[in-house]
């Protein structure tokens, strides 16, 4: 049998360069949808999955993030004195939200390199890895669904779209085909790296959610310098793939891209739509504005 998936793996050591101004200081992590830092929603989606320890993989100047999941003494203090309940209770309850750990990346020397600073503290065990910029709306948590089938399948598991066109070079691209039994899952036979349209494999792109299993860090190790001359998860994953069965998988939800500008516009009007407290409010409002 094999192991329950414990620890989920954040690369968030990136310097945010498609959300310049914006990220100059703050940690593209921090900006905030609608009320919440994007990193939030994807530790919030980890552990309702299941996940009881999170890694980030950080660098330098992401001291906010750091201190955003840390007891803030100060304002816990100020909110007390001033009887603001129900803000104190939300201020807790970030800082108490899971078991946390912090690896520095000394270098940008890419994705694939990002999640082996995780080897030791994952050890020999599968493992989840989500990438903060990737936000999934979803009605099942989209890392939930994925432990799912590497409990039936028990090999890794990718998180898959599909992406029409050229932008399918902004992407990891799988080949392979859809399995019998799950639509949803696709029998992987190769993968590559930000492909040109001409050469991609497939339509199949690689989203920010992975189910590893402790073995790629292994083929990790031995990954030489790829697109972009960064170190790649991909080429990390497309050697587990000589070893170990590995699967797309079409998750259910919406994905939005929320390191990205107008991916950021898109989640923030749908994510405001859905409040509760102001989403009708929203709703007549936009509607208002005769489009
Ligand atoms: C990374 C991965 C890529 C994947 C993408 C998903 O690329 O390297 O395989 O398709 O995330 O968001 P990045 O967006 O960091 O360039």
């Amino acid at each position: 049998m094999s192991k329950r998936v414990r620890t989920a793996v954040f690369p968030a050591g990136g310097l945010g360069t498609r959300f310049l101004p914006a990220t100059k200081v703050v940690p593209k992590e921090m900006l905030p949808l609608v009320d919440k830092p994007i990193i939030q929603y994807g530790v919030e989606e980890a552990l309702a999955s299941g996940i009881e320890h999170i890694i980030f993989i950080t660098g330098r100047g992401k001291g906010a993030m750091e201190d955003h999941f840390d007891i803030s003494y100060e304002l816990d203090a100020t909110l007390e004195k001033k009887g603001k309940k129900e803000l104190l209770e939300l201020s807790r309850k970030i800082s108490s939200l899971a078991r946390v750990s912090y690896v520095r990346q000394k270098e940008p020397l890419g994705l694939g390199h990002a999640v082996l600073c995780a080897k030791q503290l994952v050890g020999d065990e599968p493992f989840a890895v989500l990438l903060p910029d990737d936000v999934i709306d979803a009605p099942v948590p989209c890392i939930k669904q994925m432990i799912d089938v590497y409990e039936e399948r028990g090999g890794s598991v990718l998180a898959t779209m599909t992406i029409e066109g050229p932008a399918i070079s902004a992407y990891g691209v799988l080949a392979g085909s859809q399995d019998a039994k799950n639509p949803r899952i696709y029998n992987c036979t190769g993968m590559v790296e930000k492909p040109k349209l001409e050469v991609a494999p497939s339509k199949q792109a690689i989203i920010g959610r992975y189910i590893l299993t402790p073995r790629v860090f292994e083929t990790l190790e031995k990954t030489t310098p790829g697109a972009g001359g960064e170190i790649q998860l991909t080429d990390g994953i497309l050697a587990l793939l000589e070893r170990e069965k590995v699967f797309g998988f079409t998750f259910e939800g919406k994905r939005f891209d929320a390191g990205d500008k107008f991916g950021m516009l898109q989640a923030t009007v749908e994510f405001a739509l859905k409040r509760p407290e102001f989403g009708d409010k929203f709703r007549a409002y936009l509607k208002g504005l005769g489009l």
